[in-house]
């Protein structure tokens, strides 16, 4: 059983990037966080992230060789602009959580539309580094649960 996390751009900077909106986790921290919750429960947990559209494109294709059970995506900027990346896990489809540390929706109108919320189970937003967690914990349930 396998969670896969997939960050979009500009989240490398986590830490140093806009404080304000993003918090001051790293993304390293909140990756290993993110894998220790995964392992305590048995579950493996990989973490990806590009600024490329393609890349992540090309990590959600790697799905039908080497499926996961669930994803946990947060677009970055991709959100507001990607066909191709919401083509992409709307062809594999895994379930998935979308996830944004800031409220998107208290920001600029050009936030507020997003290409992944009308294909994901649920989206999170606002509640920084913890939404990927719940996002977590939200995904081992469901993976413990259809075991029985
Ligand atoms: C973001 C929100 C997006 O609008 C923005 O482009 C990001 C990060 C968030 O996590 O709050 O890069 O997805």
């Amino acid at each position: 059983k396998r969670i896969l996390v997939l960050h979009g751009p500009n989240l490398n900077l986590l830490g140093v990037r806009e404080p304000e909106h993003y918090g001051r986790d790293t993304l390293e921290n909140i990756n290993q966080r993110l894998a220790d919750k995964a392992q305590n429960a048995g579950i493996g947990l990989d973490s990806f992230q590009s600024n490329i559209e393609g890349e992540l494109v090309e990590k959600v294709h790697t799905l039908f060789q080497h499926p996961a059970d669930f994803i946990i995506i947060n677009p970055a900027a991709f959100t507001h602009t990607s066909v191709a990346l919401r083509d992409a896990i709307a062809a594999v489809k895994t379930p998935f959580i979308e996830v944004h540390l800031s409220n998107v929706h208290a920001r600029e109108a050009f936030r507020h539309h997003s290409y992944f919320s009308d294909l994901a189970l649920g989206v999170v937003c606002g509640l920084g580094a913890a939404g990927y967690e719940y996002a977590v914990d939200f995904a081992i349930n469901r993976i413990k649960g259809q075991q029985g």
